[in-house]
Parts: structure tokens; sequence; C-alpha cells
């Protein structure tokens, strides 16, 4: 119990939270989502970098740790929460570290006084410092990677665990995906899409678990083509 009660405490504080002297706490990643990211894409990397009103946060975050100096790293966090703080509320051309041409198209920005007190500014500026870290964005790209090397079926058996319930050929508490190759045909897709989309139960004797809903996990093109896979396997 005890050591259960430890690791909580050290989630805890390992966490983003800020704790500040009135004893409130702040969630960085909460307080950025309401207060930022109607300008900023918070995502690493962004999806896209099409219509954007304002840079990044990412982009924001690597340029500040890039043009922010110390000669200590440890005081370099510290240097750039200050200035996050300082220019969300008092933003002007000169303080901006971003370049010429961007600053023409994007604007200044504006002051966000009223909007953001300084302990959530505080706490969002924290949140910016481990989010947007390199070496986090190099195991995001390198996950990717692999994700993107893997054929789509190889994919989505490890994102949805089809394969805890379906062997390939072998019989298990979900028919084999053979064994359901071997009933339909090209023209069935539909049905076979709809299955997965919404589940079902009972085509199969001795099954005696349901299919489950992929409906909201899976995308319509992963469903469309674990469909054909399927259909691939019909001998
Ligand atoms: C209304 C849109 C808007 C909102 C809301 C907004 N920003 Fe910005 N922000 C911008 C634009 C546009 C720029 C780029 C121009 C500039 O540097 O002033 C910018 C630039 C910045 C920069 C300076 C980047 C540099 O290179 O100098 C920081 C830091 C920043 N934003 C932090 C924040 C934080 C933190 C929040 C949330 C509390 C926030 N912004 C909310 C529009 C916005
Ligand atoms: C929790 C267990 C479970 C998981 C996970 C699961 N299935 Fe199933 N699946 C079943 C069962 C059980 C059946 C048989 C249902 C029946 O008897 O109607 C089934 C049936 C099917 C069928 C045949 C439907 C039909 O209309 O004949 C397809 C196609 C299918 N699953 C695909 C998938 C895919 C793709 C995944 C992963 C995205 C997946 N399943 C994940 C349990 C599971």
């Amino acid at each position: 119990m005890r050591i259960i009660y430890g690791i909580l405490v050290l989630g805890f504080l390992s966490g983003c939270m800020n704790s500040t002297s009135s004893g409130q706490k702040y969630d960085g990643g909460e307080l950025i989502e309401a207060k930022c990211s109607k300008c900023h894409n918070l995502d690493m990397p962004p999806k896209s970098y099409d219509n954007e009103i304002a840079p990044s946060m990412m982009a924001v975050t690597f340029h500040l740790k890039d043009f922010i100096k110390s000669n200590d790293p440890s005081s370099h966090e510290a240097k750039i929460v200050d200035f996050v703080k300082d220019y969300v509320i008092n933003p002007s051309r000169d303080k901006s570290f971003c370049d010429k041409a961007s600053l023409d198209s994007y604007g200044v920005m504006p002051s966000q006084k009223g909007n953001v007190t300084e302990d959530e500014l505080e706490a969002i500026a924290h949140y910016m410092y481990a989010t947007y870290d390199n070496q986090k964005l190099l195991k995001i790209m390198a996950e990717k990677q692999r994700l993107a090397s893997l054929s789509l079926h190889e994919r989505v058996f490890e994102q949805q665990r089809c394969n805890n319930c379906h062997d390939i050929h072998k019989d298990k508490v979900a028919p084999s995906f053979e064994m359901i190759a071997s009933r339909y045909t090209q023209k069935d897709k539909a049905t076979l899409i709809k299955s997965i989309k919404d589940g079902t139960k009972g085509k199969y004797k001795g099954k005696v678990l349901p299919m489950p809903s992929f409906k909201d996990k899976m995308s319509d093109k992963d469903i469309d083509g674990m469909v054909d896979w399927i259909l691939s396997l019909k001998q």
C-alpha cells in the first residue's frame, strides 16, 4: 500500500502540474489548450502548416530554445519561462524572435492580458519547455517511420489488437481471418465494412463473444484496407 502511495506521489510531482504558493494546481497542458490553441497549433509535429494564423507552438518553443542563450543550462528554462510570461502580456515587434517576413505575414501577437494570469502563464511556459523537446520529437518521428514501414494489417493489428481475438489461420475466440474470407467475395465488401464499424454477433457457430465496434477507433481508410486484406486471404 505504501509503495503504491509513493508511486502516486512521485507520478504527481513529475507531471506537468505546477503548484503555486496559493496551493492551487495549474495544469499547463489544459491551460495551453484553453488559452493558446485558438491561434497556435499545439501538435508535435503539426499535421499541416496550411492556413496558419500563428507559428506552431513547437516552432515557437524551438525558436526560443535556440535564440535565448544561457551559459548555465539550469537557468535556460527559467529564462525562457520569463520571456514567455513577458511576451504574452506585452508583445512587440522588437521583442519577437520571429523573422521579419513572418512577422509581416502573421502580424504581432495581440496581448493576452486579461485572458491569462501570471500563474497560468508560468505553468504554460514550463509545459512548453518540457513538451516541445528535440529528443521527444526525434522519438515521435522514429515511431512514425516505424509504423509507416509496416504493412496495413500489421499496423492495424498493433494499434487495434485484432489479433487478441483473431488469428490469420487458426480458430480462436473469434473465427480466423482465412475462415471469414472463405465465406465472402469481393461483392460482400460492404457487409464486412459494416461488421467492423458496428460489430456483429451470432454469425459464427460456437462464437459466444460479440465482435466489438471499431467505428470510433479506426479511419474509414484503414477499415477499407483491412477488408481488402481479409478478402485477399481467400484461397
Ligand atoms: C490571437 C492569436 C494568438 C493567441 C491567442 C496567442 N498567440 Fe502567441 N503569437 C501569435 C502570433 C500571430 C505570433 C507571431 C508574431 C509574434 O511573434 O508576435 C505569436 C507569437 C508568440 C510568441 C513569440 C514567438 C517568438 O518567436 O518570438 C510566444 C512566446 C507566444 N506567441 C506564446 C503564446 C502563448 C503562451 C499563448 C497562450 C497563452 C499565445 N501565444 C496565444 C498569436 C497568438
Ligand atoms: C474482442 C475480440 C475481438 C477483437 C479485438 C476483434 N474481433 Fe473481429 N470478431 C470477433 C468475433 C467474436 C467475431 C465473430 C462474431 C459473430 O459471431 O458474428 C468477429 C468477426 C469479425 C469479422 C467477420 C464479420 C462478418 O460479418 O462476418 C471481421 C471482418 C472481423 N471480425 C474483423 C476484425 C478486425 C479487422 C479487427 C481489428 C480491427 C477485429 N475483428 C477485432 C471478435 C473480435
